[in-house]
């Protein structure tokens, strides 16, 4: 099992401060989680987690998207979609996850932390490197 996400700034970081503070804050709330799994936390712990993962995603979404309209970011629509599919199983997850089933974790587990790399801090540097480019940081 994974053994959760370092926050690297030189790696991570995507040059738009406001950004770069939530995904740090979403990538805390991620390994929050995984321990949580680790420590076998019951379900209403669990839940509280996961709740509180799905509003930072809302807000941090809705307030990216809102950036990139505002720019006119070319990859908006793409992106907005990625959203909308990692909302969708997050609520998934959070609503059919039976804590105590040992597979379904390692699913979860195994999401969050592909969502935490591959979205939040691959996927975003050419919106980091877009907003730089028009003067934001
Ligand atoms: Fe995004
Ligand atoms: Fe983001």
């Amino acid at each position: 099992m994974n053994s959760g996400l370092t926050w690297n700034k030189a790696l991570h970081n995507i040059g738009i401060a406001s950004l770069d503070e939530q995904h740090r804050q979403i990538v805390e709330q991620v390994n929050r989680i995984i321990s949580a799994i680790k420590e076998d936390a019951g379900s209403e712990v669990m839940h509280e987690l996961m709740d509180g993962l799905i509003s930072m995603a809302r807000q941090h979404f809705d307030f990216e998207e809102r950036l990139m309209r505002e720019h006119g970011f070319p990859g908006l629509e793409g992106h907005a979609t990625e959203h909308l599919g990692l909302l969708r199983k997050l609520d998934m997850f959070n609503e059919t996850l039976f804590f105590s089933d040992p597979h379904r974790l390692a699913l979860l587990q195994a999401f969050i932390t592909d969502w935490a790399e591959l979205h939040l801090l691959k996927g975003e540097k050419d919106l980091g490197e877009y907003l730089t480019s028009r003067g934001l940081s």
